[in-house]
């Protein structure tokens, strides 16, 4: 395995999800509640998996891709982190959104879903079209040709 192709990987999975989190929301635009828990608990569910995937992945199976993530001489760090300061919080607020959705917090639930978007908004954008090895072949050339 090698950072670029995992990246791609990340990618395709992220745009996947975003999909069913788009599917979600016209669905409730045309009422269909039932089918925008249904289908934002697939978005969910299929989140953690990667989210854990990636875990066990970058810090068991293949730790040399962490390092390389991680490497401050390397291409990643910085646009990784950007992308970290929207896809942590996206991760933790998603728990919420499940949460409370499941439950009937409707207040909490409506009332988080504008930040929801924005950082799932900015999780998208970042880690699709500024991480090199991407589905952005641009940044990926660019990427190369500076290292
Ligand atoms: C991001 C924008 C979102 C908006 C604007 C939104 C809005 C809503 C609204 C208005 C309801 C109906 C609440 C009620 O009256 O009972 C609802 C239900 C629900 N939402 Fe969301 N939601 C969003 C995202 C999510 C996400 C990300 C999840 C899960 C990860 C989620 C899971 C659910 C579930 C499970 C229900 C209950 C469905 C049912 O009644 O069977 N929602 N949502």
């Amino acid at each position: 395995m090698t950072a670029p192709l995992l990246v791609a990987l990340l990618q395709g999975a992220v745009l996947a999800v975003t999909a069913l989190l788009v599917a979600s929301l016209i669905a409730l635009a045309l009422g269909r509640r039932t089918l925008h828990g249904k289908l934002n608990t697939i978005f969910f569910l299929l989140a953690v998996i990667t989210v854990l995937g990636l875990e066990v992945v970058v810090r068991i199976v293949w730790p040399h891709l962490s390092a390389e993530f991680f490497d401050p001489a390397g291409p990643y760090r910085r646009p990784l982190l950007i992308h970290l300061c929207f896809s942590v919080p996206a991760t933790v607020i998603l728990a919420v959104m499940m949460y409370t959705g499941r439950f009937r917090h409707r207040a909490t639930h409506r009332a988080l879903s504008g930040l929801f978007l924005i950082l799932w908004t900015g999780t998208v954008v970042t880690g699709v079209g500024y991480l090199p090895g991407s589905l952005n072949p641009s940044v990926a050339i660019h990427e190369v040709a500076t290292r």
